[in-house]
């Protein structure tokens, strides 16, 4: 941790060119006055357990791990928390003692920014209305083990490939219920809360993955996709009148526990941090 010697930071994927953490720690690091670096590190999967042990050698206090490494990263830890160890995946690096610890921190990301923008969305009454969740991928298991922890009754994983939605309902416990895509909306038909964690509305996907026009009118809509920030599914809700919230604010909120275990400082994610990413104007060296 921060210690007055400059404090080194990475982000490690493959690619890694199109990441914006950079972007949002050193925004914090300039903002507090520190000295330290956050920078990316391309390291393909078969390099992967070299770059982990070389890392205190290189002088890195701790880092980010994204595509395709965060299981990589998981097995390669000496010690993890419960989250991480509930997800299979780590994304958040430190050292301590020499071993190297890891967390997982999309959960809270995805929970915090939803508290942040949608006060009340987890409220006694939409906990027991239950949760739909597009998707049964790796973002879909943070999100599922995250409603689930917030204490969703009902959390239906709807899924392209049923087989992985059920394997993944299998391991959250009997909250979880499994369905093909088409029949979402038949297992839950007013749920408080839909989100979308599958790739569908990025880019040129401009598919739908549910038809949000019959959904009760105060259902809460959100895609954690945030490249278009605006997806097609969430602008489908918008003209169907519902609220959403964008997805972007989970890059932010993810970001928070790293920067304050490596740091020392809890930063805040804020609207000038947000335009920041969102222009992608300022970017690391
Ligand atoms: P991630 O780790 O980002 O979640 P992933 O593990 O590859 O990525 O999962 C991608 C998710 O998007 C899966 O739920 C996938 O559905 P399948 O399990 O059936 O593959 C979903 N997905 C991707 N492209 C899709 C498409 N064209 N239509 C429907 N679902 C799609």
């Amino acid at each position: 941790m921060g210690n007055g010697s400059e404090s080194k930071v990475f982000v490690v994927g493959w690619p890694i060119d199109h990441s914006r953490s950079p972007i949002i720690h050193n925004y914090w690091i300039e903002q507090h006055g520190l000295k330290g670096s956050y920078e990316r590190q391309a390291c393909p999967p078969e390099d992967f357990e070299r770059f982990l042990a070389s890392m205190e050698g290189a002088g890195f206090i701790g880092g980010n791990v994204t595509i395709p490494h965060k299981e990589a990263a998981f097995r390669g830890v000496g010690w993890c928390d419960g989250t991480a160890q509930a997800l299979g995946a780590v994304n958040t690096l430190w050292l301590d003692g020499g071993q190297i610890c890891g967390s997982n921190t999309d959960g809270y990301g995805f929970l915090a920014n939803l508290d942040d923008l949608a006060p009340g969305w987890s409220s006694v009454e939409n906990l027991d209305r239950g949760a739909l969740v597009i998707g049964a991928g790796g973002a879909s298991r943070a999100v599922v083990h995250a409603l689930v922890e917030r204490g969703f009754k009902t959390v239906v994983i709807a899924n392209r490939t049923l087989e992985r939605a059920q394997q993944l309902a299998e391991n959250f416990g009997p909250a979880c219920l499994a369905t093909g895509l088409a029949d979402a909306l038949d297992r839950l038909p007013a749920p408080a809360f839909v989100v979308n964690t599958t790739s569908l509305g990025m880019g040129k996907n401009v598919e739908l993955p549910i038809d949000v026009s019959g959904l009760p009118e105060d259902t809460l809509v959100h895609d954690i996709v945030y490249t278009p920030l605006v997806t097609p599914l969430l602008g489908a809700a918008r003209k169907s009148g519902l609220r959403t919230v964008d997805g972007l604010g989970m890059l932010l909120h993810q970001a928070v526990p790293g920067f304050e275990r490596w740091f020392g400082i809890r930063p805040e994610v804020t609207a000038e941090l947000r335009a920041l990413v969102l222009a992608g104007t300022k970017d690391a060296p």
